[in-house]
């Protein structure tokens, strides 16, 4: 494999239609109207000298490099801001234009440093190249003049370096960071010859506004903005491309490797996800792939108290599989169980499932989309058909209303929200519900047209509401909802919804919106051309998670917004292979492609391909087996990829429940929280060591591709497989790529499938069958998956969870960008650098109130339980609001969170808890003496052995 890099092509493609045809240097070539000449004559191999020009941004011209000659004009155009006409005659190559050019190189290489064999771009340096290919061979004016200015390098940022003196000011990077990021961290200081790029105000990197993207990094031509990795190792010399393991809107990848060592990430241009570009964590925060925490060798250990002994993959499989066997044989079939990894490939996740399902003869799997986007699956399927959003991330391109509901894009979904951003900034409008003042809110050169600032806990009475100004003046879009939807249903809904205990009026004095605002929204979506919503588990995590769903879902049928472009119901899905393993069938009551196991047909397929019986009766979610382990009647399991104890609600509940297990088994990369209450550790493979394939938020299936060998000895679809031998279920794949065979012939919405296709396409968004050989950008777009649209009536029902005067606030928790949700990665790279601690926002109003000030310790008090950090007083979150995150173990924030659960999927309510915030002295008891106990968890015994 070579380091092929991705062409440059100089400026961006242009979308038209219509067509020109021009002659470059004698050839004829036609191109899309809007096409820089210089883009145009990359199309036909001539790459036109340039270095202020990119295709990842506009053309600026300023560097004069690329002049060209046009038949019939006067002087050298620059070929990067010069569109092409019909006719156009160009020559790129002459004597006049060669010497202009070496006249501009000449001017760049006097006042460059010239430590060229030295410099950490030496071999990848536009400048370098550009003095090549224009033949510079002398400076006129010497190399002794005065150099651009030099004060010094600025290694504040942990992943890169900035060093003024090689400053070209091409500017490419302060458009990159405006065009590409969206933030506008950067500008150009000073005049003239003392121009130089300037962070924010001058500031070191590390104090502004930089969220660390790396998009400056990559535009940069020269080494003035350099990878710390590539200063470290050198220039790659190999590139393979994969999928990000990070979040769901799955941003592909070139791994630029030298020999083993990865030296960078660079965002894949042709990733139909990020279109090149990337967040800090998918560019830079790969470090703990080889961080010295990790677990190298399989270990076992007789009693949770007992130090791991460390043993062979032989030894550990086969000692977990006597002890599911002797398990089984004493307490019956049903009392062991798996959960799959939504971090996991799509073939992992589909091995896990099946050796439960065949292998220890039951439905008990589940998946962390359990504490995600279960309600996704219910109400989308109930009332459109399918569990899945509806859009590509393209779509946003042709939107006119964005409305975002509980999430927050750019902290959880940084390139999508880099995607919004740009649209946002063409003029789309924006509608924010959210009880935090999300950045989208406010941020440079985007302002949201409304926000809501609604109660944690009053989703469906928000949305409802929106939907009875929609139909009470008369907004709905009759025309869309008599062809595509059951009229009868939407008659009764819009009855419903018309009731006048739905105004804005009433809902206002529950939600604490105000009335004009939701109008104002509602009127917004209804007719301001394309509405697209995206939401996140601000929506699902609550006891009404399923309804808020589907009241989201009757809100784009009754508007029409469903089955085009630039509209929609977008779940931002959190894990970067959620989607796929829902799809691949982690649920207990589904087998692969949400087929219910009472669908007798399938079952009998499934049986006679894996050989098996199959239970018809579906198995036990992850609460109901943490509560049949305290009852008794659940004593193993099989976790792969997933720290429950950390993720899941009522920590204490979820510990008690594990202890009371005779054999759980951890499948990981570190010993993680649930590991503590382990029997068994086997060490997990990183995204970089396997492959497979992940999907994405859009539905996308993309290939992750091995970069390495596992430094564990083998992928975790390998694990799998000698645990089902192990226990007489056999499994005989050779590659990944044979397990996707059998799920395409499983499923018909992978029926064409294959990473053969994969390969070739890129991607492929599912469904992708006969009907749709190519796949399924855009959903429902001649009718919807179950035929009409279903409106369903949704009632508000307030959580049992309430405030009152014991615990008067309500806490909700979300997610930070440089952390990644229980931040066992995360908190093993240089992102700590921003967030080494979960903080508790609250407001200046209920600080006061409580003698807090900014950095105290508090005590945060709910009815499950209690912890203790560090406060941040911060008008974010409205009075009587608080929030945190829920990054790091010391704090678990999910000590606080309670049992209550979505009604239809047990998604657990994280999003409301009534708290209490008092003064406290530092961390609670528990968590001093947590570490300790962690400590003692993790002790292990006896001297390393060999990895095989
Ligand atoms: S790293 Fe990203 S956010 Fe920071 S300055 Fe560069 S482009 Fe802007
Ligand atoms: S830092 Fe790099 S990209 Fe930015 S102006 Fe200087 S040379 Fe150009
Ligand atoms: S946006 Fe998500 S998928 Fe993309 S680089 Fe960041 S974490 Fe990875
Ligand atoms: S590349 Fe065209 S002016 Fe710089």
């Amino acid at each position: 494999m070579s380091l092929n890099p991705e062409i440059d092509y100089g400026t961006p493609a242009s979308e038209a239609e219509k067509t020109v045809t021009l002659t470059i240097d004698g050839t004829e070539v036609t191109v899309p109207e809007g096409t820089s000449i210089m883009r145009a004559a990359m199309d036909l191999g001539t790459q036109i000298p340039k270095l202020c020009a990119t295709d990842m941004v506009e053309s600026f011209g300023s560097c004069r490099l690329c002049l060209v000659e046009v038949e019939g004009r006067n002087g050298t155009p620059a070929s990067c801001t010069t569109p092409v006409a019909d006719g156009m005659v160009v020559k790129t190559q002459t004597d006049r234009l060669k010497r202009l050019r070496k006249g501009v190189m000449e001017l760049y290489i006097s006042e460059h440093p010239l430590d060229c064999l030295t410099c950490s771009a030496n071999g990848d340096c536009e400048l370098q190249d550009m003095a090549g290919a224009v033949g510079l061979r002398d400076v006129r004016y010497g190399y002794e003049g005065a150099r651009h200015p030099n004060p010094g390098i600025d290694a504040s940022n942990p992943y890169f370096t900035y060093e003024p003196s090689k400053c070209i000011v091409c500017s490419r990077c302060v458009r990159a960071c405006e065009e590409v990021q969206g933030t506008f961290a950067l500008t150009i200081a000073n005049r003239g010859f003392d121009s130089v790029v300037s962070p924010s105000m001058e500031q070191p990197f590390i104090d502004s506004e930089c969220v660390s993207c790396g998009a400056c990094v990559q535009a940069c031509p020269t080494a003035t903005l350099n990878e710390k990795s590539v200063i470290d190792i050198g220039t790659p010399d190999r590139a393979v491309v994969t999928t990000c393991a990070y979040c769901g809107v799955g941003c592909a990848f070139r791994a630029e490797m030298r020999g083993d060592e990865l030296v960078r990430m660079i965002p894949y241009k042709d990733g139909k996800a990020n279109r090149g570009h990337s967040c800090v964590k998918g560019r830079f925060a790969y470090g703990y792939a080889n961080h010295k925490d990790r677990i190298l060798n399989p270990m076992i250990r007789e009693k949770i108290t007992d130090p791991w002994r460390e043993v062979s993959w032989e030894e550990a499989i086969q000692h977990t599989a006597a002890e599911f066997k002797r398990i089984q044989a004493k307490y019956g079939k049903g009392s062991i169980g798996g959960i799959t990894s939504s971090r996991c490939t799509n073939e992992e996740t589909f091995l896990v499932q099946k050796l439960i399902r065949a292998g220890f003869g039951n439905n008990n799997v589940d998946t962390c989309a359990r504490v995600c986007h279960s309600p996704t699956g219910y109400g989308l399927k109930t009332t459109f058909g399918t569990s899945a959003g509806t859009q590509d991330f393209d779509s946003v391109e042709q939107s006119d209303v964005i409305l975002i509901i509980g999430a927050n894009p750019t902290d959880g979904h940084p390139v999508f929200a880099s995607r919004m951003k740009k649209r946002l900034r063409e003029g789309a409008k924006l509608i924010i519900v959210d009880p935090r003042r999300i950045d989208l809110v406010r941020t440079p050169h985007v302002k949201a047209d409304y926000h809501l600032p609604l109660k944690p806990g009053t989703n469906v009475a928000v949305v409802t509401a929106l939907a009875h100004v929609i139909v009470t003046e008369g907004l709905v879009n009759e025309k869309f909802v008599r062809e595509r939807c059951d009229w009868d249903e939407f008659q009764e809904w819009a009855a419903f919804v018309a009731d006048p205990r739905h105004s804005p009026e009433e809902v206002e004095k529950i939600s604490g919106v105000p009335a004009e605002t939701i109008r104002g929204a509602a009127r917004l979506y209804a007719t301001g051309g394309n509405g697209a919503i995206y939401y996140g588990l601000g929506v699902t995590e609550h006891s009404q998670g399923s309804t808020t769903v589907i009241a989201i879902a009757n809100l784009a049928m009754a508007t029409g917004n469903i089955g085009r472009e630039g509209v929609g119901v977008n779940p931002l899905r959190g894990q970067n292979n959620v989607q796929g393993s829902c799809d691949m069938g982690s649920f207990p009551h589904e087998l692969p492609g949400y087929r219910h196991l009472s669908e007798t047909a399938t079952l009998e397929m499934f049986e006679s391909f894996w050989g098996r019986p199959l239970d018809a009766e579906p198995g036990l979610r992850i609460p109901n087996m943490i509560d049949a382990a305290l009852d008794g009647s659940f004593k193993g399991i099989y976790i792969q990829g997933e720290d429950i104890l950390q993720s899941d609600p009522n920590t204490q509940h979820m510990a008690a429940g594990l202890a009371a297990m005779e054999c759980v088994v951890v499948q990981d990369l570190f010993l993680i929280e649930t590991a503590n209450y382990a029997h068994v550790f086997l060490p997990g493979s990183t995204f970089l060591e396997k492959n497979g394939t992940f999907t994405n938020a859009e539905r996308r299936i993309q290939m992750v591709r091995k970069v390495m060998a596992p430094m564990n000895g083998y992928e975790d679809w390998e694990i799998t497989q000698m645990l089902s031998n192990a226990l007489g279920f056999p499994m005989h794949y050779n590659h990944p790529s044979e397990i996707m065979d059998e799920i395409a012939a499983l499923t018909p919405k992978f029926a064409g499938v294959s990473f053969k296709k994969i390969d070739e396409l890129g991607s492929v968004q599912w469904p992708c069958n006969d009907e749709a050989p190519d796949g399924t950008p855009v959903m429902h777009v001649d009718g919807f998956v179950r035929g009409k649209g279903k409106f369903v009536i949704t009632e508000y029902v307030a959580t049992d969870e309430k405030s009152g005067p014991r615990f008067p606030l309500l806490l909700t928790t979300g997610r930070i960008l440089t952390q990644y949700n229980v931040g066992a990665q995360t908190r093993r790279t240089a992102n700590v650098v921003w967030h080494e601690e979960d903080r508790l926002e609250i407001h200046p109003f209920d600080a006061e109130n409580r003698g807090v000030r900014d950095g105290d310790w508090v005590k945060l008090t709910s009815r499950a339980g209690e912890t203790s950090l560090r406060a941040l007083i911060t008008d974010r979150v409205a009075p009587g609001v608080v929030y945190t995150t829920f990054h790091h173990p010391e704090t678990q924030a999910n000590v606080v969170t309670t049992d209550f659960s979505d009604w239809a999927t047990n998604c657990p309510e994280y999003k409301v808890t009534a708290v209490q915030v008092m003064p406290s002295n530092g961390p609670s008891e528990w968590q001093e003496e947590y570490e300790e106990l962690s400590k003692a968890a993790r002790r292990i015994a006896e001297p390393l052995v060999a990895a095989e």
